[in-house]
């Protein structure tokens, strides 16, 4: 147990994901949290971000590796493109530093022996050999978290999402058993140059933003199962299909074209149909070819409740605005195209999508030694679906999940 109540921290990476954290770690009440390191592939780029966080720009490292291995710090909180997730994890892990990881846990990135920047349609590769080798990762990994010692905090923050925590206590209330779930994150396009290709986010709308309700739908399942039987329900099987919708938009003159995303090798609209041990479904959506503003939800159909989960566009705060201009510096929701007309003004997006709530348990996870409530388990699983999804896709088969690493 780490004694004493103040956790210090490196970051790797410094730009969407690594505001979001740092932004949660002000939220975090009773533990002074140290940002000791930043490191990311661009220093500039890591300088800007100590600028508008107000931190001391001479804690920025230029070499991820040296920062992982000398840096005094507790944690290393990993906010980089998936593809280096588990290289740094594993490194983490032997300096002895805990991790926060963000999603996914891993993929498929092409041939280690060729330099990322000269691999070339990654996407293309067949997906059993990218689930198998997807598999090895996970294996390693987990091997590596058990030898070490140390606490792997998966950063699936719908798993500590308000709407989320009140469906399972009111889930718990009805003593129901869940017999669907139906997820969904949608938008129309992310705002990182990595996402266009598989061979650094291991995919695209499925892995990418999928991940989040595939991570939430298993982890309300292991939840049910562990407080009413003493045991996870773990996903069985999965058929999913995956499409590229930018194809048929390519013609389309830039002032009529309202869609950002820009897939080189990857699908941008998924979904996905689990089928879990207890016969049970849950259906999963992710797309990157949504209008109107982030669109994350999550419905539960119970044997005696039914909730709705609504993460964003809620219409707690309805803003008009008679053109673009009013609500210029004004934030609204994350990824909309236009601020004319209504706007559903977010009052707290962070909040809602439980970034303070998922950084306070990770801290806490640290500080006792135990394991977060999102953890290498949950990673693991959220990924051998999300591949499996993936060679459902490409095959037309409906695709057992293994409970262990091999296929
Ligand atoms: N939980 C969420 O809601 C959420 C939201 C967005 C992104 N994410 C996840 O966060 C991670 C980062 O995404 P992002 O949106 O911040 O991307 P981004 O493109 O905004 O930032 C990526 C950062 O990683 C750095 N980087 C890239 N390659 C590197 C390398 N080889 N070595 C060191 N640094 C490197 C970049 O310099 C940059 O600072 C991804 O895993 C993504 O899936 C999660």
């Amino acid at each position: 147990m780490i004694e004493k109540s103040k956790v210090k921290i490196a970051i790797v990476g410094a730009r969407f994901a690594a505001d979001l954290h740092m932004d949660a770690y002000h939220n975090v009440p009773g533990v002074d949290i140290e940002i000791t390191g930043v490191a990311s592939k661009d220093s500039e780029n890591a300088k800007a971000f100590c600028n508008r966080h107000g931190l001391d720009p001479r804690i920025v490292h230029e070499d991820v590796s040296t920062m992982i291995k000398e840096v005094d710090a507790d944690i290393i909180d990993l906010a980089v493109p998936p593809f280096i997730h588990v290289p740094f994890a594993i490194e983490a892990a032997k300096a002895g530093k805990n991790v926060i990881c963000e999603k996914p846990l891993t993929g498929y990135f092409g041939d280690q022996s060729i330099p990322v920047e000269e691999r070339k349609n990654v996407g293309l590769t067949d997906k059993k050999i990218m689930f198998q080798e997807c598999l090895k990762d996970c294996k390693k990994i987990d091997k590596v978290f058990s030898d070490n010692e140390v606490t792997f905090c998966y950063a699936e923050n719908w798993v500590y999402a308000p709407p989320i925590v009140k469906a399972k206590r009111l889930l718990k209330a009805s003593k129901g058993k869940i017999l669907e779930i139906r997820g969904c994150e949608g938008h129309s396009g992310s705002h990182s140059p990595f996402a266009a290709e598989w061979k650094y986010t291991g995919g695209g709308s499925l892995i990418r933003m999928a991940a989040h309700p595939y991570g939430a739908a298993i982890h309300l399942k292991m939840w049910e199962g562990l407080t009413q039987n003493g045991a996870a329900i773990y996903p069985k099987s999965v058929i999913a299909t995956t499409t590229r919708n930018r194809k048929l938009l390519k013609d389309l003159p830039p002032d009529v074209d309202y869609i950002n995303s820009r897939p080189v090798d990857v699908e941008d609209w998924s979904c996905g149909i689990i089928t879990f041990e207890d016969g049970t479904n849950a259906v999963i959506f992710g797309s990157d070819i949504t209008l109107g503003g982030v669109d994350n939800w999550l419905n539960i159909y119970a044997s005696s409740t039914r909730i709705e989960c609504k993460l964003s566009n809620n219409n707690t705060v309805m803003g008009y605005a008679p053109t673009n201009k009013q609500f210029e510096d004004e934030y609204t929701i994350e990824k909309i195209e236009t601020k004319a007309g209504w706007s559903s003004a977010q009052p707290n997006e962070d909040f809602m999508f439980g970034y303070p709530h998922e950084m306070k348990d990770f801290i806490q996870s640290v500080l006792e030694q135990k394991q977060p409530e999102s953890d290498l388990r949950l990673a693991i699983w959220a990924t051998k679906v999300m591949y499996a999804a993936y060679l459902s896709a490409e095959s037309g088969q409906k695709i057992e999940i293994p409970s262990g690493f091999n296929l």
